[in-house]
């Protein structure tokens, strides 16, 4: 028997809904953005990200149910991302979730985003099963992740400081590209030279966890010494420091980084596939390094299709089926979480 599900995502900037069959299905999917507005600001404006969420939740859930051609009574759960991220965002939708299970008397499940991010690879491949190791690369989070079953995680490793999503975001920012500087930055690191810039690798000893602060400030360093070296001459910037340069070297860096500490924990783990998920999975330095990882451990690579790897709530969708199979319930003293581990239970157990 099929088992369709509605997921709902608005942890960040993005008001999504969409309906998914046995966690492996896209039915629909829509979407309401605000991130056009947050482009002017160079960043994500929390408090106008959550009023656009209010604006948006109820229509997007509306269009995702129509598109689906089903009966809200048909569906057999509702799930919503109820953590990590932005506090006022988060609310929209869990408030939402909240009022349509109970008006539908449908479970109410809570998924993590990190989680979703990772089961957008369910939609895409649908032999994937766990056990396997994920690397969870966006905006606000690195983590490297044991995946045991479809809702047991264990954290083997994670950034002790910057994301690599929030390194992109910051340094295309600084040189004028606009936001988000992750998709940009990859555009223009193909055409760049890789070895431009010596910039440093962090490893800590015995550890799997990463570090992007230093890698960040080496490459903002070297622009201000560039536009230093600019206001004195006659040169640009740019003559002295290319723009496609600086993507080149800083994409080197963070994709070796990313891929060397990958290695080593399928090595640790003894794993023989590994999963990519997050917005920076989209980055095709990444995947190219990833691919060649593949060859040479005779491993299995996974990485969602590009429209998956940001923001979206078909991988909450699948998330949820997942969850629900597994017993996770919440009732309606469900509440968002800006914070929230991988790992541990919705109410914090
Ligand atoms: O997963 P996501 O949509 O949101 C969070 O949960 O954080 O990730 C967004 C992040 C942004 O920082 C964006 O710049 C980055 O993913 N990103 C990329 C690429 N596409 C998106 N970073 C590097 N290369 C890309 N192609
Ligand atoms: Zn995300």
């Amino acid at each position: 028997m099929d088992h369709l599900v509605l997921g709902i995502e608005s942890s960040c900037d993005e008001t999504c809904a969409s309906v998914v069959k046995n966690g492996r299905v896209i039915v629909s999917a829509a979407l309401a953005s605000s991130a056009e507005i947050h482009r002017k600001y160079g960043g994500v404006v929390p408090e106008i990200a959550s009023r656009e969420h209010l604006y948006s939740i109820i229509p997007v859930i509306r269009e995702a149910i129509e598109k689906a051609d089903v009966k809200a009574e048909e569906l057999e759960a509702v799930g919503v991302t109820a953590g990590p991220g932005l506090i006022g965002s988060l609310l929209v939708g869990v408030s939402a979730a909240k009022m349509l299970a109970a008006v539908l008397h449908k479970p109410l499940i809570p998924v993590h985003h990190l989680a979703a991010h990772i089961a957008a690879n369910y939609l895409a491949y649908s032999d994937l099963e766990p056990p396997f190791l994920a690397l969870v690369v966006s905006g606000a989070h690195s983590h490297l992740v044991l995946a045991e079953t479809y809702t047991d995680f264990r954290i083997l490793g994670r950034t002790r400081d910057d994301a690599p999503g929030e390194a992109y975001d910051k340094i295309a920012r600084e040189i004028g590209l606009g936001y988000p500087g992750g998709p940009l930055l990859d555009r223009l690191a193909a055409e760049g030279d890789a070895t431009r810039l010596q910039l440093p690798h962090t490893r800590f000893a015995n550890s799997l966890d990463f570090s992007f602060s230093g890698l960040k400030t080496a490459v903002l360093n070297e622009v201000n010494k560039a536009e230093m070296m600019a206001g004195k001459s006659r040169w640009k910037r740019e003559e002295i420091l290319s723009d496609r340069d600086i993507a080149a070297s800083f994409q080197e860096a963070v994709c070796s980084v990313l891929t060397e500490h990958a290695a080593e924990a399928l090595t640790v783990t003894g794993l023989n596939k590994l999963v990519l998920a997050g917005g920076v999975s989209a980055n095709s330095g990444l995947r190219r390094k990833m691919a060649a990882l593949a060859v040479e451990k005779k491993i299995e690579v996974y990485a969602p299709p590009l429209s998956l790897c940001t923001d979206n709530a078909a991988m909450v969708a699948s998330q949820t089926y997942y969850e629900w199979l597994g017993g996770s319930r919440a009732d309606m003293s469900l509440n968002a979480r800006s914070l929230w581990e991988l790992g541990e239970r919705a109410n914090g157990k």
